[in-house]
């Protein structure tokens, strides 16, 4: 094996980290200072994986509502309003100010936790 094909596997792991970091920064930079990783604890505390698929929750994998796997590019938040981070942390923190006639209960979710949360489902997924 040549010494460049060392070197290049060498940098592959490497290579594979970039884009989530990315992501987590562009999702921090987003919700204007949320933590990804701090997001997905909540969730689990949270228990929105009873009703939800949200990819990198263990056992979430609900199928009450939809799956939360690409919401860094859907147009709309629970298709009634467009998906900005702040309309999606206002979703998550009472989504019945949101959309009255909706399912999905008010967990009570407070406005720092939400943060963190969309961070976190920005960060995850397709
Ligand atoms: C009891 C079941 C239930 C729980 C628990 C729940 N949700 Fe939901 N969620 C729903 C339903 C049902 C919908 C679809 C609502 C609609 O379209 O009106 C929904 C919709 C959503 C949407 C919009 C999805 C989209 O594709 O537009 C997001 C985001 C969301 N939930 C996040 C969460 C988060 C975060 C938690 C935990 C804090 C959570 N949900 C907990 C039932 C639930």
């Amino acid at each position: 094996m040549t010494a460049r094909r060392l070197l290049l596997l060498a940098l592959l792991p490497l290579g594979a980290c970039t884009p989530d970091r990315a992501r987590e920064e562009t999702a921090a930079r987003l919700t204007r200072g949320g933590n990804p990783e701090t997001g997905k604890a909540l969730i689990r505390q949270y228990g929105c994986g009873s009703c939800h698929v949200i990819p990198g929750i263990p056992g979430a994998t609900g199928g009450v509502g939809p799956a939360l796997d690409r919401l860094r590019q859907q147009p709309y938040v629970a298709g009634v309003t467009l998906n900005t981070p702040d309309h999606l942390m206002r979703w998550v923190q009472d989504p019945q100010a949101v959309d009255s006639l909706t399912a999905m209960p008010d967990l009570d979710v407070s406005q720092r936790d939400a943060r963190h949360i969309v961070a976190y489902l920005y960060a995850a997924g397709r």
